[in-house]
């Protein structure tokens, strides 16, 4: 087999067979096949595209070329979370928790933040001691003892991926549904669990930015995960302003404790983490029907058995549980700089993708693969979209380890209140599956 072969039927619009697409991935993985034709072949299916078949087949290629993770020792269907990733989201932090204080197992493999969108791993990694790189025992121990675990992707789990999605990255041939697809549902059919909500995102600052795009990739993953026998829903949910008041690590732990303690509860995050948070407890036998799955979760915020649950999380795997009573207990920035606002309107629109970029450049996040983050810095949103704004009104305080990095930021001159009141979009736009 001759990887040109597989480039020049692609480049054409052609189907490639299974038997091709596995010499690709195996020959990607290991080596055998240059970067150049993998990333040719990438950017090949970026502007032709993938039939189910071609997606199913690069899916489980990806799939096999590592280890498949057996939680069949922990009993219980085991439900799992995947979102596409937005500035601010942190519900991991918070339906893990009451998802297995509910009774259901939640195992959780969470990626590292690159660019303007945090990854969960680092949100983590902000509770001080907490371990976020789980061997398998651990990571199994974790979930059975605490129905929660939560660890960064190990090395062994889609290998493939790994090497395909840094190709991607400097290819611009991250956008594309097959290979999405490929790359998400590899990793959770790897994972080990039986049923998967999917959050995908959808806006401006996600992936996706249309209706129409969010819903064939929503499809695209519901089709693999079933034909593979996973029980797979999706929501699709709007992004475009921050999910939350926070951005930056530390600062999303705390809201989302906050959260697990019974505040903000009408918020578009809670309510967003709530309705995650039932879907997996219906999927995982917890409740029957939407009604009862979320009397079930706000059960577990006003006890605090979910909060408790985080608690056990946290000190099981060598974190500090005192951090989430005492914020003082979590990194700090060194500097708070206050943005008001310059004139009086109605808050139209907080443009969440610059947001993202001014947390990435103040260190809560990775411009590059390599950075080394501040987990104390970040940004804390005072208003919400479609608020009456007086001048001088406090919009954003930002933490920072220097006060000029804030100053000499380009992305706060995006965040300035514009007089036009926006319409207002709900938050959960469609849901697929199941
Ligand atoms: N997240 C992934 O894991 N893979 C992608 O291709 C996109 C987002």
């Amino acid at each position: 087999m001759r990887m040109y072969d597989l480039i020049y039927t692609k480049k054409l619009g052609g189907a490639l067979s299974p038997e091709q697409i596995a010499f690709w991935v195996k020959g990607a993985a290991d080596g055998s096949i240059p970067d150049e034709q993998s990333a040719s072949l990438l950017m090949a299916i970026c502007w032709r595209g993938m039939s189910t078949e071609e997606t199913l087949a690069l899916t489980l290629a990806m799939r096999d070329s590592g280890k498949r993770l057996d939680l069949s020792s922990v009993p219980g269907l085991k439900v799992d979370k995947h979102s596409t990733g937005g500035v601010g989201d942190k519900t991991t932090l918070i339906l893990g928790p009451i998802v297995a204080a509910c009774g259901v197992p939640c195992p959780m493999f969470s990626g590292r933040g690159l660019g303007h969108t945090g990854g969960t791993v680092d949100k983590f990694a902000a509770i001080p001691g907490l371990k976020v790189e789980l061997s398998e025992a651990e990571f199994v121990r974790s979930l059975a003892e605490t129905r929660f675990a939560n660890s960064a992707q190990t090395a062994d789990i889609a290998p493939a991926d790994k090497k395909l999605y840094a190709l991607r990255d400097v290819t611009a041939t991250v956008e594309s549904i097959p290979l999405i697809t490929a790359s998400i549902m590899s990793k959770k059919l790897a994972g080990g669990a039986d049923a998967l909500v999917l959050d995908v995102k959808c806006g401006p600052t996600a992936f996706m930015k249309t209706l129409e795009d969010a819903r064939a990739l929503a499809q695209s993953m519901v089709d693999v995960g079933t034909a593979h026998g996973m029980q797979i829903r999706a929501l699709i949910t709007r992004m475009d302003a921050p999910l939350g008041w926070a951005i930056g690590n530390a600062l999303e732990v705390m809201e989302s404790v906050e959260i697990l303690r019974g505040e903000h509860g009408d918020s578009e995050l809670a309510q967003m983490s709530f309705r995650l948070a039932a879907e997996m407890l219906i999927m995982g036998g917890a409740a029957k029907t939407l009604t009862e799955a979320q009397a079930k979760v706000q059960a577990c915020i006003q006890d605090g058995s979910a909060l408790e649950t985080l608690r056990r999380f946290v000190t099981l795997n060598g974190g500090d549980a005192r951090a989430l009573d005492d914020f003082t207990r979590l990194p700090q920035a060194g500097q708070v700089v206050e943005i008001r606002a310059e004139q009086a309107g109605t808050l139209a629109a907080i443009d969440g993708r610059a947001l993202g970029i001014l947390a990435m450049d103040l260190g809560a996040g990775r411009r590059d693969r390599n950075d080394i983050l501040d987990l104390g810095v970040g940004i804390r949103v005072h208003a919400t979209v479609g608020s009456k704004i007086e001048k001088n009104d406090l919009l954003f305080t930002v933490y920072a380890k220097r006060e000029t990095l804030v100053a000499s930021s380009p992305y706060l001159k995006t965040i300035e209140v514009i007089n036009v009141p926006a319409p207002e979009v709900p938050w959960l736009l469609d849901a697929i599956g199941c």
